[in-house]
């Protein structure tokens, strides 16, 4: 035996003489490769594989035989019913071996390899006997890689369901329906995508999912922030380099295409991506193949490029600020993540979603909102989109024991630590109001305010005057102006 198993063999073959042929050829290795079972059509095969009692690890079929289910069409099915199972096709004559149509029809079906047949029933042996037997031990060989690798992927399965589960796309409005129904489009192919959207709309959440849906879902999403790479290290990121390229290239480096290959790349920022880049990338998508520094040979890579933006690309084409070229290469399919502020009816469900998800991980009782509240959130114009609101909820949630009410939510978004929206809304409120205060007014009334929201956020004034980045003198100092204990 070669293996410590005998290779279980299914034949599909509907000639006597054939059979025989086969019998005989492969006694020459009987202790190593057993013929299980003989059937006569393809129907009778996928009944035995279906049954799946036999553990066959070939099956060496006749490409013509009776019945109507044969060929290409037995091939796709059998590999349906049982993936691993790997299939060396017999041939008659007429089919010239040389015929590398014919092999890659067979091959693109599924099948592992091909072998001829004497014609009429002469011949006591397969033709070229030799390659038959080796065939059928590599097929055997590529199965049990084929049963491995299905096996990992199975175990790998179950992480990307907990992977879409944690990034489902959240929202029931007509935007966010169709942006569902372009994203399993996407998946389905493997053009390159341009994301578009304001900040914190969801973008990156769109790439993950057409990622993890794709073909393409058992390799590596690499996600990289074009803007926050300084100029010089970019291309080294992207594309790597070999030991002692350039001084200070101590060991080699792989680029991050290279370690996304046959994954997806997901270049965020993309309008921020130098110049020099840019034509490297173009040069990328176009040749499919990387240029790494200190090499020579290019490498061949297959990786799909999603791209993000929360610029208007197109007009920092216009600008000449972003290749033109590249920028049709990337925006092959444009996608347009919606604004939260035009699909109100999503905020109940993503308030639900971030309420669920916040409270559940301080294990803490799920606080009610109140109906005033709600409509407070579905009001609000949301300038930092789901990230903002997703910010708020976790606020709300940390904040709030029993119920969330309208002021408490009115108090959420108007104190946002990060953004300027306390002194947004309260200029808009200047502006929009008929009384002129001075200058002096104006600043004391923001300074005033803003100063109290960080008090109010923090456990004492050792901790207020470290957020504020005031020593605890010209803190004091502050309080006392303000008229603040
Ligand atoms: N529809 C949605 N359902 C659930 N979560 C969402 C949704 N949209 C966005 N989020 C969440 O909001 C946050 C921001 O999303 P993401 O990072 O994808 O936005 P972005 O458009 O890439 O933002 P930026 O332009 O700032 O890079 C993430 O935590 C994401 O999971
Ligand atoms: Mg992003």
């Amino acid at each position: 035996m070669i293996y410590n198993k005998i290779i279980q063999i299914l034949l599909v073959e509907d000639e006597g003489y054939d059979v025989r042929r086969v019998r005989n050829t492969l006694k020459l290795f009987e202790d190593s490769i057993h013929i299980q079972d003989v059937v006569s059509t393809g129907t009778h095969a996928l009944g035995l594989l279906a049954k799946n009692e036999n553990n066959y690890d070939v099956v060496i079929m006749d490409y013509q035989i009776a019945g109507g289910l044969m060929g290409e069409n037995l091939i796709k099915k059998i590999k349906e019913i049982s993936p691993a199972i790997q299939i060396v096709v017999i041939t008659k004559m007429t089919v010239n071996i040389t015929d590398f149509n014919f092999a890659n029809k067979l091959i693109k079906a599924g099948a592992f390899w091909y072998c001829t047949k004497y014609p009429g029933d002469i011949e006591d042996f397969i033709y070229q006997p030799t390659d038959f037997i080796l065939s059928i031990f590599n097929a055997f060989e590529k199965k049990l890689l084929e049963q491995e690798r299905l096996k990992s992927n199975k175990k790998l399965s179950k992480n990307i369901e907990n992977i879409l589960e944690n990034k489902t796309i959240i929202g029931k409005s007509k935007q966010i329906e169709e942006l569902k129904i372009q994203i399993e489009k996407c998946a389905q192919n493997n053009a390159n995508i341009l994301i578009t959207g304001d900040s914190g709309t969801g973008k990156e959440l769109v790439a993950v999912n057409i990622h993890y849906k794709s073909s393409r879902k058992f390799e590596n999403f690499v996600a990289i922030n074009c803007g926050s790479i300084p100029t010089d290290l970019i291309e080294s990121e992207l594309f790597g380099y070999e030991k002692g390229a350039f001084t200070g290239a101590g060991s080699k480096k792989p680029g991050l295409f290279e370690i996304a290959s046959h994954g997806t790349i997901f270049l965020d920022e993309i309008a921020d991506l130098p110049m020099h880049a840019q034509v490297k990338l173009l040069r990328v998508i176009q040749e499919g193949e990387i240029e790494k520094i200190g090499r020579t040979e290019k490498i061949k890579v297959d990786v799909r490029i999603i791209a993000a933006t929360n610029k208007n690309l197109g007009q920092e084409v216009v600008d000449k600020k972003f290749r033109e070229d590249l920028f049709y290469r990337l925006n092959v399919v444009p996608i347009k993540v919606p604004s939260l502020k035009n699909r109100g009816e999503d905020i109940p469900l993503l308030v639900e979603h971030f309420l669920n998800k916040f409270c559940s991980d301080v294990s803490k009782a799920k606080p009610a909102v109140e109906e005033k509240a709600m409509e407070a959130l579905m009001h609000y114009d949301w300038p930092g989109n789901v990230r903002e609101l997703m910010n708020v909820i976790q606020r709300l949630s940390f904040n709030t024991e029993n119920k969330i009410t309208a002021a408490d939510v009115n108090n959420s978004l108007i104190y946002l630590p990060g953004t300027n929206r306390k002194f947004g809304t309260r200029i808009m409120e200047f502006f929009n109001s008929s009384e002129i205060l001075s200058w002096r007014e104006m600043e004391s009334i923001l300074k005033g305010s803003y100063f109290t929201f960080v008090r109010d956020q923090s456990e004492s004034d050792a901790e207020a005057a470290k957020k504020l980045g005031l020593a605890p003198p010209n803190y004091h100092r502050m309080c006392k102006e303000l008229g603040l204990k």
